[in-house]
């Protein structure tokens, strides 16, 4: 695969971070009552012991306000302060307005630029890489950027092969050209579109718009080829982690942790035998909260910097592969 993508330096700094995960919490041996599945199965094939599901009348905004609140009050700013947001998911209120104008209102923030983006569950880092584009162009000063997932609502609860693996939650920073906090040091981001339907939501877009017939399909669920998908995922987040370092002078030997896509502990420890990082480097949720999708990064991010476990002066490595297949990896001075 050519991982010619767009690498990049710059000079934000994270001000605040926030997480939001709905309260019901299933476990593995609920679901083994709705689907032919069992604990044992999913916790050693994935790490994953439960997930959070939210209330129906509970959307990715409502998500998003929460864990947005969060990271306004860590930064210690209010909502006038911010003048850009951007929302990674891929479970949107709505296919339109965008999620990020329902969180402006929302949270009361002024009239500024607010948009949705959508790279799946590397949705979070995309739009990190994205904001801090444009922080680098001195048109704006402080970014909101959420990853916020409702990805129940496309979940097909008949389906022990992806059901078992996702969760709802949500994870939001404060990003800023000025400030005291970790500081944002390179993004390497890209896509390999040549075999979408790897993961994919076929119905309910241009393509195949609601019917009687997408229904009676369940094309209006996630489908997914996880075998396939664990293959590149291990390789993508490899090569992508691999280029940033070298890009920016580093080895694998100068990152102290890595926030990983929550998606698989086997992926986590391929990814880590693939970098010649060890495991212990690597933070890990995944057993409470399952694949988050967008809101993986910073829900662990968030849960990792609450446990204290980042130092000043220590190197981070985020990274992240999704559907499309999308990739990104990104580097933090903590
Ligand atoms: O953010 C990106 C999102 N996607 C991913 O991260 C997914 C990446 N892939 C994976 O995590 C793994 O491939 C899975 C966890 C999805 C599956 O693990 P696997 O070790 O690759 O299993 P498999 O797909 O090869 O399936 C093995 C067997 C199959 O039965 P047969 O054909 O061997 O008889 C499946 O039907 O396990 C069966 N199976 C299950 N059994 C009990 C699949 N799902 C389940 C289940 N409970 N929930």
């Amino acid at each position: 695969m050519n991982m010619s993508t767009n690498l990049n330096k710059s000079s934000s700094t994270i001000l605040g971070v926030g997480s939001y995960l709905p309260s019901r919490v299933v476990d593995n041996s609920e679901l083994s009552k709705r689907v032919e599945t069992s604990d044992e199965w999913i916790t050693s094939r994935t790490g994953i012991k439960e997930r959070r599901v939210a209330e129906k009348n509970e959307a990715t905004s409502d998500l998003a306000v929460k864990a947005s609140q969060k990271a306004l009050d860590d930064a210690g700013i209010s909502p006038e302060d911010i003048d850009l947001i951007v929302v990674a998911t891929i479970t949107p209120d709505m296919a339109f307005p965008s999620t990020a104008c329902l969180l402006q209102h929302k949270l009361g923030i002024p009239k500024v630029a607010s948009f949705d983006i959508e790279a799946a569950c590397s949705g979070f880092l995309y739009a990190l890489d994205i904001a801090d584009g444009m922080l680098s162009s001195g048109r704006y000063k402080c970014a909101l950027v959420v990853g916020a997932e409702k990805l129940s609502s496309i979940m097909d609860w008949e389906d022990r092969t992806t059901c078992v693996l996702f969760g709802d939650g949500a994870g939001a920073a404060v990003i800023s050209s000025s400030g005291e906090g970790p500081q944002l040091i390179g993004f390497n981001s890209g896509a390999d579109g040549s075999n979408p339907k790897l993961l994919h939501q076929p119905a309910g877009g241009s393509l195949e718009p609601a019917s009687m017939e997408s229904l009676e399909n369940r094309g209006h669920f996630l489908k997914m080829n996880g075998r396939e998908i664990f293959k590149s995922a291990v390789r993508v987040m490899g090569s992508a982690a691999r280029e940033l370092l070298a890009e920016n002078g580093f080895s694998n030997k100068d990152i102290d942790h890595v926030i990983p896509h929550q998606a698989n502990a086997r992926i986590v420890e391929s990814l880590s035998q693939r970098l010649e990082i060890p495991l212990d480097k690597f933070f890990c949720n995944l057993d409470k909260y399952g694949n988050t999708s967008a809101a993986s990064i910073p829900v662990a991010f968030d849960e990792a910097r609450k446990a204290s476990i980042f130092k000043k002066g220590e190197l981070g490595l985020f990274v992240a592969f999704g559907a499309g297949l999308t990739w990104s990896a990104v580097l933090a001075r903590f």
